[in-house]
């Protein structure tokens, strides 16, 4: 019987031969650029959405020069890949040889059935006698495996002009985590230099253009997988890992996105389903029976994970006294009735739910002028103030209501788009609190490298935005903590009595060798649903 999944025989496995150690970071650049052109492996590898038995590994393979990303150039390629016990590759617990090529990519997605619960192993990709970097991965424990320990890394919002992702590699390098929930924007779909850093490219988009066909979506996401950090920490762990809606375009929702315009880039559908596309093949996710991606990951008797999609389903946004209308919705029917059923099920000690919006309301409304502007750019704030984000849950009410008077005592959302950091109790209503009672606790982490308020404001870090996070504390009592300019990454902690999530920030997006400190932590204490001011973070 598993008792811990977070223990150093992780870190050890990965410091033996193989995993992170094996897939360290070339030292210089041209050493990294020497590293590309002399393996058909130039992307990495990948594994995610681990189960008791399966984990879904990944990798792209480059047969000829000219079969870029996109392309559609090369032709056929046989690819095998082994799951192992050792670093050496001699204890193969599962392996196998499948047939890629353009029509998908040349990516490789292998959901591997058949292992072990909870336990570590070693993974690699052979193409024409050479082998991949080997990737390290974990099974989850059985359901009824008592477990005392999860830990994982926690990310969103990583657009490549803003920045390089140090995040990536600190989270990589930390060696201690089960695995990494990125609540999306993986990608952005923008052209190049219309959202970078304070207006500044760190480094081009490719393509140039927004993307649109599945050329273009093959093309970005490629061009993501070469970065160094993102390939170290994809190869350190498995990701579990939901898209938000730069993986399309902005403000996306079912029916289109406030960055699409069918007067000149064509109807939405082709290009949704383009991106999806090429999101299926580049990402190591694991898709339910009718191709959809909100699911449950379990780890024992701690927690389960819930990831939710709120962008396929979901009403257009709208503002002022709509967003009541009950008619609207974020979920969909169907994944509110499977959401619902999931947390009135049996479930774990801990319910985290991988949530890409904001569910705790807030209101801006007392903000002056100055404030409001850069906040409303990025918030998405109406005009006149109203104490909504309609992008976020403030924009769905009514059902929002609906599920939070479904959740269970313990429920943990775990939230990014909106570049910032928060700790939030989650109350009935904004307008009564404190006399609603928190229903639940809400962990917001800002961007890797995206821009945030003093991005905006092209202001110094922790000047101004002091005053607006104080201001947003006043009129938010059940915000218990707000940090308004880092980028970084979060790391939540997991045991039967206590969540803890620590926030991280880097010290430079634009220098690829930024460094990291701690920022912040708050807890919750098992069924309290309230908050506390953590004064260390989890040691490792
Ligand atoms: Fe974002």
């Amino acid at each position: 019987m598993t008792k811990a999944i977070i223990r150093r025989d992780f870190l050890k496995a990965a410091a033996a031969g193989t995993g992170i150690a094996a897939v360290g970071l070339p030292a210089t650049a041209t050493a990294i650029a020497a590293a590309a052109e002399a393996t058909p492996f130039r992307h990495g590898v990948a594994s995610g959405d681990p189960l008791p038995d399966a984990v879904i590994i990944w990798t792209r393979v480059t047969p000829v020069p000219e079969a870029a990303p996109g392309s559609g150039a090369g032709g056929p390629a046989e690819v095998t890949w082994q799951v192992a016990a050792d670093p050496g590759f001699q204890q193969i617990a599962a392996s196998g040889t499948l047939t890629t090529g353009p029509e998908r990519d040349h990516t490789v997605k292998v959901d591997v059935r058949g292992l072990e619960a909870a336990t570590t192993y070693h993974y690699r990709f052979l193409f024409d006698g050479v082998a991949s970097p080997a990737g390290l991965t974990r099974t989850a424990p059985r359901p009824e495996a008592e477990v005392d320990g999860l830990r994982l890394g926690v990310v969103s919002c990583s657009n490549w002009e803003a920045g390089h992702f140090s995040a990536y590699r600190h989270l990589a390098a930390r060696g201690d985590l089960f695995g990494v929930v990125h609540l999306g924007d993986y990608i952005y779909e923008y052209r190049r230099g219309e959202f970078a850093a304070r207006g500044t490219v760190v480094r081009p988009h490719e393509p140039a253009h927004e993307i649109l066909s599945l050329a273009d979506y093959r093309t970005r996401h490629g061009q993501y997988k070469t970065d160094p950090d993102l390939q170290a920490l994809h190869a350190a762990c498995p990701w579990m890992i939901v898209w938000d809606d730069h993986e399309v375009a902005n403000d996306s929702w079912s029916g289109g996105a406030e960055n699409h315009d069918p007067a000149t880039e064509g109807p939405w559908a082709p290009r949704l389903a383009a991106s999806r596309q090429a999101y299926f093949e580049w990402m190591p996710v694991r898709t339910g029976p009718a191709g959809e991606i909100y699911r449950t990951l379990r780890f024992g008797t701690l927690a389960d994970l819930t990831m939710l999609d709120l962008r396929s389903y979901r009403s257009r946004q709208t503002s002022g006294i709509e967003v009541d209308d009950p008619g609207r919705t974020m979920t969909g029917q169907a994944q509110m009735d499977w959401l619902r059923s999931v947390l009135s099920g049996g479930g774990a000690r801990w319910r985290l739910i991988g949530n890409s919006v904001m569910i705790s309301p807030l209101a801006l409304g007392s903000l002056p002028a100055h404030l409001l502007g850069p906040l409303r750019r990025l918030l998405g704030v109406p005009e006149g103030g109203y104490a909504l984000n309609s992008d976020q849950w403030d924009g769905y009410t009514v059902e929002r209501k609906r599920l939070l008077a479904a959740l269970p005592d313990n429920t943990v959302f775990l939230t990014g788009d909106i570049h910032t950091s928060w700790a939030n109790e989650v109350p009935r209503t904004a307008a009564t609190y404190p006399a609603s009672p928190s229903l639940a606790v809400e962990f917001v982490v800002p961007s890797v490298t995206s821009d945030n308020v003093d991005d905006f404001l092209r202001a110094e870090p922790r000047t101004i935005s002091l005053t607006a996070e104080g201001l947003v504390r006043a009129a938010n009592r059940h915000v218990r903590g707000v940090e308004l300019d880092s980028h970084g990454y979060g790391v939540l902690d997991v045991n039967p009595d206590r969540v803890q999530m620590d926030w991280f920030a880097i010290s430079n997006r634009s220098r690829a060798d930024a460094a990291s400190s701690w920022l912040a932590s708050f807890a919750s204490a098992h069924g309290s649903r309230r908050l506390r001011r953590a004064y260390r973070p989890v040691p490792f």
